[in-house]
């Protein structure tokens, strides 16, 4: 009998030492301390030995029980605490800012660049950004602008028109300057980035979807002066160098007078391929907004007066990253835009 509960008790420690998982221990439970285990089937030998047997083996098989119980619950113990301390190191490795070498990273368009450096540019000289839709009526694109029923730029040829020829997709984001003057009183600074789409052919140099970012300030007395400091301002930031501007008379419907604003090439010192050997770079037009178009817009021009400006985003986005096809910035080209 001493010999049997020896070997259960030499059993019983290398099980419950080998028991990793609470799944394992629950085995071992069951094989010693469960109904049909090892213990009930030694205490149920103990009716075949003698009384003054019984009286050694009884307490001994009791306390065998007892230890056995009290290891158990030792193990559930332990187990619990392994657990909590295997999920705080894991939580304490958890990090979401990881750099898993080797993985395609995503990037942000030069479009989204170039767009976020601008307004930052603006926004420091305090404008606010502002958005309109791309689908227009002839008013906001046209009308309100002084841009007369018989002008050029309203033929087919040139506008995408709906089938029902009063809506169109906006050819140029002064509608937004429009929208932003009619709902609001003066002063106003705003930029207004966005697609703009004509009915061109695609080349290089074209396509029939371009984005531009047009700029608006209204207020008393605002002149030439104010609208070639801004612009200077602007190119300078966001070419990282002080440029020299020159400047040309220019026609727009809607601003009187108008100019061209050319800046020298940022690129070079004699002449290069971006700047065709010329040294200047034509970059956008603009002026003073014409009285008309104050008018239109619900505004006093005997009292306000304004300067506008509409580079062309795609084109500044191709001079800054040196990108010399328009239809790379449209085709989506992974290889092209994993350099950004
Ligand atoms: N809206 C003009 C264009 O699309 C650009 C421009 C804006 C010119 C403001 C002058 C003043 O070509």
């Amino acid at each position: 009998m001493q010999n049997k509960i020896n070997d259960i008790q030499k059993n019983f420690h290398i099980d419950i030492n080998n028991v990793v998982t609470q799944q394992d221990l629950e085995f071992v439970r069951i094989k010693y301390l469960g109904r049909q285990g090892v213990l009930t089937d030694l205490m149920s030998t103990l009716k075949d030995i003698s009384a003054d047997e019984k009286r050694i083996f009884g307490p001994l098989c009791n306390q065998l029980k007892i230890e056995f119980q009290n290891l158990h619950l030792e193990k559930i113990a332990k187990l619990e605490q392994e657990e909590a301390l295997l999920l705080a190191k894991k939580s304490a490795l958890f990090d979401v800012s990881i750099n898993k070498p080797n993985q395609l990273h995503g990037s942000l368009h030069p479009y989204t660049l170039i767009t976020q450096e601008i307004e930052d540019i603006f926004i420091s000289m305090g404008f606010a950004v502002a958005d309109g839709p791309e689908l227009e009526t002839d008013f906001h694109n046209f009308g309100a602008l002084n841009i007369p029923s018989d002008h050029p730029a309203r033929a087919e040829s040139d506008t995408f028109w709906l089938p029902d020829l009063k809506r169109l997709l906006r050819t140029h984001t002064s509608t937004v300057q429009v929208r932003t003057m009619k709902n609001n009183t003066p002063p106003i600074a705003i930029i207004c980035p966005g697609r703009a789409l004509r009915n061109e052919a695609t080349d290089a140099s074209h396509d029939f979807m371009f984005m531009q970012i047009e700029g608006l300030y209204i207020d008393k007395n605002v002149s030439v002066a104010n609208l070639l400091a801004v612009i200077k301002e602007f190119l300078d930031k966001l070419f990282g160098k002080s440029l020299k501007l020159r400047v040309r008379p220019g026609f727009f419907p809607f601003v009187e007078p108008g100019l061209e604003v050319d800046a020298e090439c940022p690129f070079c010192k004699t002449g290069c391929s971006t700047c065709k050997g010329t040294r200047w770079i034509e970059l956008m037009g603009s002026g003073l907004v014409h009285p008309n178009v104050l008018k239109e817009c619900g505004i006093d021009p005997t009292i306000y007066s304004g300067f506008a400006f509409g580079p062309g985003l795609t084109r500044l986005a191709m001079l800054k990253y040196h990108i010399t096809d328009i239809r790379l910035l449209h085709s989506g080209k992974i290889e092209f835009l994993k350099q950004f």
